[in-house]
Formats: structure tokens, C-alpha cells, sequence
């Protein structure tokens, strides 16, 4: 491996290198899943477990890892496309193994999405074996604006408020739906539904 690579915690600078990264390397992402509330839960609970692969001052790796007393697990390893087979991967799950084993983690957990196979060679040369498990889940909560439990309450009262008005401004627009001629119709409706992205948008992506 590159001696130059440095594996450190996340700090909040890097919050930009890693989205723009988490996108290159899981473009297959559900839409549910927003990579700055991933950083948000992380940065408010086991914060010193998500690392990255710094490489002249550039961020090229992470991996985020959490310990429950019984289990360690392991999410979002990735490498950016340009640095891969050099051994970041491979540094990045020994640092997560070794920071688990000194804190009494008997056994690192991973999962692979179905579609994902060529990872699997990966994580094998790192010694790690395919079990006979059935993998499991519910979605909890939703990062989208109405499922977002992630506020506080007063962002939580802005978005609703902000909600209100969206539709109180929806029901004028039908009520004149049959008022208008198509084009102004047309521009009316183009512009509420512009008013509503932004919105969606900023709720996505804001940091309360
Ligand atoms: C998986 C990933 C993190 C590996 O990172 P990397 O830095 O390229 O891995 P390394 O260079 O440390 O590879 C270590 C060994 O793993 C194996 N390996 C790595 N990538 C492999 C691949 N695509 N196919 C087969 N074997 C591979 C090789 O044995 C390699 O050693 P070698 O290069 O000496 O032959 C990277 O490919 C990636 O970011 N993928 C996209 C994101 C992803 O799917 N993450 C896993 C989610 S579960």
C-alpha cells in the first residue's frame, strides 16, 4: 500500500469528499437512503468508528463500522474508482478490525447486496467466508421530509408550517384551474411543482 495513506477518523470537513465518494462508489443507492443523514446518525452516535483513507490531503476511502456488544459491523467500505487495487480497501477493514478487537468485538459482521458479487473476492482475501444466514430488515425511518425523525422539534414545526402553505397554495391552484387558459395553467402549475422540489430538497439536504 501506498505509504502516503492515512486512515483517521471522519471529521466534519470531510463530509463533502465523502458524499461526492459514497455516490461514485454506490450509484445503486435507494433513494431512501440520504448519505448526509448517514453522517448525521454516525457523527452523534460511535463517531470514532467511521473512518477514512486520506491521501494527499484528499479523501479516498471509508469505512464505517459500529459495535453493539456482541457483534461489530461494517458498512460503507468503498475506495474512489481511481485508487482502487492498492491496498486502501484492505487497510481500511484491518483498521476497523483492529479498533473492534480492541474494544472486545469478538466477530465483524458484513453484508453484500445480491448484486454486488464481485465484492466478495474482496472480502474473502481478507479472510472473511460466506455464511449461511438469511438477511433481514425494516426500514425504521425514512430520510424523505415526512419521515425525517431526525429534526428537532423546531425544525420539524418549520418544515410543517412550510407544508401548510404549500397546501394552501396547491388548493388556490385548483381552485383557478378553471379559470385559466392552458398556457397559464401550464406556467402555474410548472412553478408550484419548482416551489415544491425546493422544498423536498431542502429538507434533504439541510443540516439542522
Ligand atoms: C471493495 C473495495 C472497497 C475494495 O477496495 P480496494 O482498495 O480496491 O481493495 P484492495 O486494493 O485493498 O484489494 C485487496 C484485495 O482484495 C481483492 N480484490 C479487491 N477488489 C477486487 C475485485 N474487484 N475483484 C476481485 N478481487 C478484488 C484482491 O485480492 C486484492 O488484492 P490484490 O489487488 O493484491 O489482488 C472497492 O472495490 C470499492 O469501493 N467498491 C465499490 C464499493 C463497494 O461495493 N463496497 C463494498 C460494499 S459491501
Amino acid at each position: 500500500m501506498n505509504a502516503a495513506i492515512r486512515i483517521r477518523p471522519f471529521a466534519e470537513t470531510d463530509e463533502t469528499a465523502v458524499i461526492a465518494l459514497w455516490r461514485e462508489a454506490f450509484p445503486y443507492d435507494p433513494p431512501h437512503r440520504d448519505p448526509a443523514h448517514d453522517i448525521r446518525r454516525k457523527t452523534a452516535y460511535q463517531p470514532e468508528l467511521f473512518f477514512v483513507a486520506e491521501l494527499d490531503r484528499a479523501v479516498v476511502g471509508t469505512a464505517m463500522a459500529g459495535y453493539d456488544g456482541q457483534r461489530g459491523w461494517v458498512y460503507l467500505v468503498a475506495v474512489s474508482g481511481d485508487h482502487r487495487r492498492r491496498g486502501i480497501g484492505r487497510a481500511l477493514m484491518r483498521h476497523v478490525e483492529d479498533t473492534l478487537s480492541s474494544l472486545g468485538c469478538p466477530k465483524l459482521n458484513l453484508q453484500i447486496r445480491g448484486d454486488n458479487a464481485e465484492v466478495v473476492s474482496f472480502y474473502q482475501s481478507l479472510g472473511y467466508q460466506i455464511e449461511e444466514r438469511t438477511s433481514m430488515g425494516k426500514l425504521l425511518i425514512t430520510d424523505h421530509t415526512t419521515g425525517d425523525r431526525l429534526t428537532t422539534p423546531e425544525t420539524s414545526a418549520a418544515t410543517l408550517t412550510e407544508l401548510v402553505r404549500m397546501l394552501r397554495k396547491l388548493r388556490v391552484v385548483i381552485d383557478e384551474s378553471a379559470l385559466l387558459d392552458d398556457d397559464a395553467w401550464d406556467r402555474r402549475v410548472i412553478a408550484t411543482k419548482q416551489e415544491i422540489d425546493d422544498l423536498l430538497n431542502r429538507r434533504r439536504f439541510d443540516h439542522p
